[in-house]
Order: structure tokens, then C-alpha cells, then sequence
């Protein structure tokens, strides 16, 4: 594959800096801390880093709120720590892609505090959506639309007026039809490609155009818009600014690349995914699915189908900074009310024992990475799931940040469990993380799940992703999607050939006779007369 194609099938590892490794000792993760580990990337075999966002920020949402695009927070490091990670990643023979956060800003931004001093009508205010209220005296929001953060969508400043905020009050959303906020996102775009980022990954990419009429419709009549007629979600217009990006990436060699988190329908994503638009779109369709065969193989298929379609590669991810780990996920009971692929049942159950089988969680979890990790394009890893990391659910109170919580009143647990600082040692104060504390705690039992000792037992998960690792790159033949074949398997069992005599098998529900071929990895212990147990991946060769 030639270098300008790099991303196609990529295995993109996913940092969430504050929480990665600590250098200098003060709870927070660092620059220097990634810095540090990337001969641990390097040995893991990953091909790319997306470092989610190290921006200055109040961390109202865990640095989704940013209040200077193109510098780094003093917490994190300095813009020369940037420069030396994107060295040493090229050294190590990797790349760096960075988190673009253009739907909204934060509140500390220069631009809104300018918005905030300026009069109703001002072109500082043209850049961010204000309105007036409601009522006799504008006393209510202009609609009562609800964040999925918790409360209002809008917010009332101090001279009146409201402002739109599709995420937490912090984070007021820009107004993309304003020609000063489409060219300085181009200058953000440019800053960060001209110090050698390879890539952007584009946080929620179907938010950023709005149609916001003067009769604003109701929450309800909102849920009831058809795709590409929401007032603010997945807006056709949305295209047009994504063209202009791909114009600049493509004065680039090699080329940006771009990956939307878009949560579109499947058949939507495909306008972000294109080689006009960002190219890449992430497919979250594995992260609502059940652990069952039927469920896997229709969304491989579905999305295989699409990446042929749009002319992209399919992503695949199990796990991210936003959602329940999986290796959690799969011990859960299935079938319950509740969201229960995401796990939010068992985080609304926190504090008492959940009902989670974690030997179950994990061999599930390693079983679906290879299954993963044997189709074609690209897969992006989170942080810690390479150590089969559980979610931590019973965080207390008083240390959790995440304003999904904050907003909710607790009704909803939020999304810090999955972002725990990372164990790198068994022992030690905050088992290898930093000098310091964590800035989240850390459970006794993330030694056992210590990157020290994973490393001391070959059986461990952080062993599995990196063997894997390596022979996918050996035994790869053909990325194309279509490459995929099919064989016919029991209920409950997947089976696919791609191609070179390699196969991958995954036991989901039943177990399977033992594989014709020699077996070259599996995800757990075959039984004597090589059979396949429920609960396992096996990749095999043939002839
Ligand atoms: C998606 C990000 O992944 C999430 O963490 C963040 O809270 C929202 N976008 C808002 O930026």
C-alpha cells in the first residue's frame, strides 16, 4: 500500500493524555508521559497515536472544551513536546493524529468572552448562536430543546440574551455559516499538518452546520426530523466546509487524513467517509451490538458493503474515552432493558455489586479484538484495553468530573470509569502512572491488570494484542473489503477466509470442531482434541 494510503488499514491506538502517563509527578497525564512510552507503543505494533485533545482547558469536559485551538495546556506540556512526540512516533516508525474540536468552543475562549462583553446583534456574537428568550421579558429559552449532557440546550447571559449549547454550558456551539469561524478552523487545520500532524480525528462531524429557524421547533417535533433535515444534525450543508478541509488536507504529502465521529445512520456515513469529504468515518456499530454471531456478521457485512461503497476503509472500534469498556460490556447479563450493550444499566447499578462476570468480560473482549483485527481496514484501540482493562464503576462521588454526571444529578454515572489513569506497574502509589497520586483513583485491582504484569505472563492479554498485531501485518493479504469470504459455520460460530490460506474463527455462542489447518493464534485455550470452545477467536492457516 503506498504511503498516501497509509490509514486504510491502520491500527490507530487512542491516548487520552490525562489520564496515559505522568511525567512530571502531578496527577495529570503529560506529554512527556507519551513521549516516554513510545517504545511501549512501538512494541505493542501499533501504526498511529490519536491523542485526544491536550489543548488549554478548564476541563469542564474533560478537554472537549477548549479554549485555544493551537496551543497545548501548561498542564500537558508545551508545543515543543508535541513536536518531540511526532519525532519520536516517526522514529518508532509512527504516526500522529490529533482531535479537532470545531462544533463548539469553550467559555473561556477568546471569542466568547468577546461575545459575552459585546451587545446583542455584534459580530462577536454572529460566531456563537444567540437569541432572545421566550415569555414577556425573554425569561424563557428559546426552545426546550435538552442536552444529552443533562438540562438545557441553551443558556441565559447576563444581559438577556440566550446562547445554544448542544453539549454542557461551557462548550457554546460556533455558528459555521460565519465565514471567520470556517477560515480560522483552516488555519488550526494547517498549524497543526505544517508540525507533521498526520491526521484529525473530527469530533462529532455532523453537529457543526445549523438551520435555526425563527420559530424554533419543539424537542418532540425534533426527534420526528427526517436525515438531512434536522435542524442541527447531520445538515447536508455540513459537506461543504469538510470539501474545504479535504482541499487543504490534500496540498499535504502525504495527504492529511481525517476521521469523522459522526453518529449517523449507516447509511449516512458514507457522505463524511468519501475521498472529497474526511475520508474515514468511524462505524460505532459494534460498540451497540450484543455478543452474538448474527449481530457481528450482519454489521461486518453492512459495513463492508459501505467502505466498497464510499471508496473509504471500514473502521472498527470496540471501545473509546465516551462509552463502557468493552471487556465490561460483554460480562454483562444480555437481553435486559436498558441500553444493556453499553452498559449504562450497570453503571446506573454503581455502588452496589454488579452483576458482571469478569472472567466472561475478558475472554470475550479477547476473542472479539481478534476477530477485529483478521478484517479488512482499519481499527482503532483505546488506552488500557490491551491490558483487558475493566470499567471502574464504583468511582465515589465526589472525584468524578464528567459533566455528563455533574448535569444529571447523578442520575447518570457518566463516562469517567473508562477513563481511569492507566496501570503501568503492579505496585507503587499510583501503580506507575506518575510520582504522584491519579487524578481519578485507582482500584486495587488494576495491579493484576498492570502493564509490569502482563508483561511477566505470556498468557496475557497485553501478549495476545501484541502477537496479533505482529501477524496481522505478516499475514495480511488483501484490505479490500470485498476480500472477505464467508464459510458456512454452526449457529453461533463466525467463520472467514481472507484470502493466503489464513482463516479466522470466532465461537461466539457454541463451540466449533476443530479448525482444518494449523492454528497460528488463538484468543484462549483450545480443548485437547482442538476443539473450539464457546468464547474464542482462532486464526488458522490452511495448506
Ligand atoms: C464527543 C467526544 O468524544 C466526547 O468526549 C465529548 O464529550 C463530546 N464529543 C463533546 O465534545
Amino acid at each position: 500500500m503506498n504511503e498516501a494510503q497509509w490509514w486504510r488499514d491502520a491500527v490507530v491506538y487512542q491516548v487520552y493524555p490525562r489520564s496515559f502517563a505522568d511525567a512530571d509527578g502531578d496527577g495529570i497525564g503529560d506529554l512527556r508521559g507519551v513521549v516516554d512510552r513510545v517504545p511501549y507503543l512501538a512494541d505493542l505494533g501499533v501504526d498511529a497515536v490519536w491523542l485526544s485533545p491536550f489543548y488549554p482547558s478548564a476541563l469542564a469536559d474533560g478537554g472537549y472544551d477548549i479554549d485555544d485551538h493551537r496551543a497545548v495546556d501548561p498542564r500537558l506540556g508545551t508545543l515543543d513536546d508535541v513536536d518531540a512526540l511526532v519525532a519520536s512516533l516517526a522514529e518508532h516508525g509512527m504516526r500522529l493524529v490529533v482531535d479537532i474540536v470545531p462544533n463548539h468552543t469553550s467559555d473561556r475562549h477568546v471569542w466568547f468572552r468577546e461575545a459575552l462583553a459585546s451587545p446583542p446583534g455584534s459580530p462577536a456574537r454572529a460566531r456563537y448562536h444567540f437569541r432572545d428568550g421566550r415569555g414577556a421579558s425573554g425569561e424563557l429559552p428559546p426552545a426546550d430543546w435538552r442536552s444529552g449532557f443533562g438540562g438545557l440546550m441553551w443558556t441565559r447571559t447576563p444581559d438577556g440574551q440566550w446562547y445554544l449549547h448542544i453539549h454542557a454550558a461551557e462548550q457554546p456551539d460556533l455558528n459555521w455559516a460565519n465565514e471567520e469561524v470556517r477560515q480560522d478552523f483552516l488555519t488550526t487545520l494547517a498549524f497543526w499538518a505544517d508540525r507533521g500532524v498526520a491526521g484529525f480525528r473530527i469530533d462529532v462531524a455532523h453537529l457543526l452546520a445549523k438551520d435555526l429557524p425563527e420559530d424554533l421547533p419543539a424537542e418532540v417535533e425534533l426527534a420526528a426530523a427526517a436525515p438531512g433535515r434536522h435542524p442541527f444534525i447531520d445538515r447536508d450543508e455540513v459537506h461543504d466546509v469538510y470539501a474545504e478541509w479535504r482541499a487543504l488536507f490534500d496540498r499535504y504529502s502525504p495527504p492529511r487524513t481525517a476521521v469523522a465521529e459522526a453518529w449517523v445512520p449507516a447509511e449516512r456515513r458514507g457522505r463524511y467517509a468519501c475521498a472529497t469529504g474526511l475520508g474515514q468515518a468511524f462505524n460505532f456499530d459494534l460498540l451497540t451490538s450484543n455478543w452474538d454471531a448474527e449481530e457481528f456478521a450482519a454489521v461486518i457485512r453492512r459495513n463492508l458493503e459501505l467502505a466498497e461503497q464510499s471508496g473509504s476503509s471500514s473502521t472498527w472500534v470496540l471501545s473509546n474515552h465516551d462509552v463502557v469498556r468493552h471487556t465490561s460490556r460483554y460480562g454483562l447479563p444480555q437481553g435486559t432493558p436498558d441500553d444493556p450493550q453499553l452498559g449504562r444499566q450497570w453503571l446506573l447499578a454503581r455502588g452496589r455489586t454488579p452483576r458482571l462476570d469478569a472472567a466472561l468480560g475478558e475472554r470475550r473482549a479477547r476473542a472479539a479484538t481478534l476477530l477485529l483485527l483478521a478484517l479488512p481496514g482499519s481499527t482503532y484501540l483505546y488506552q488500557g484495553e490491551e491490558l483487558g482493562l475493566h470499567e471502574v464503576p464504583d468511582l465515589p462521588d465526589e472525584d468524578r468530573q464528567d459533566p455528563t454526571f455533574l448535569r444529571s444529578d447523578g442520575a447518570d454515572a457518566g463516562r469517567d470509569g473508562c477513563r481511569v489513569p492507566l496501570p503501568w506497574t503492579r505496585s507503587s502509589a499510583s501503580f506507575g502512572f506518575g510520582a504522584g497520586g491519579a487524578h481519578l483513583p485507582q482500584p486495587a485491582w488494576f495491579g493484576e491488570h498492570s502493564v509490569g504484569a502482563q508483561r511477566a505472563d505470556p498468557s496475557s492479554t497485553l501478549h495476545l494484542y501484541r502477537r496479533a498485531l505482529r501477524l496481522r501485518r505478516e499475514l495480511r493479504v488483501d484490505h479490500e473489503p470485498a476480500s472477505v469470504r464467508w464459510h458456512p459455520a454452526p449457529p453461533g460460530v463466525l467463520h472467514l477466509a481472507r484470502g493466503g490460506g489464513w482463516h479466522c474463527l470466532t465461537t461466539f455462542s457454541a463451540p466449533a470442531p476443530a479448525p482444518r489447518g494449523t492454528v497460528v493464534l488463538a484468543s484462549a485455550p483450545l480443548a485437547d482434541d482442538g476443539r473450539v470452545p464457546p468464547g474464542v477467536t482462532v486464526w488458522f492457516r490452511q495448506g
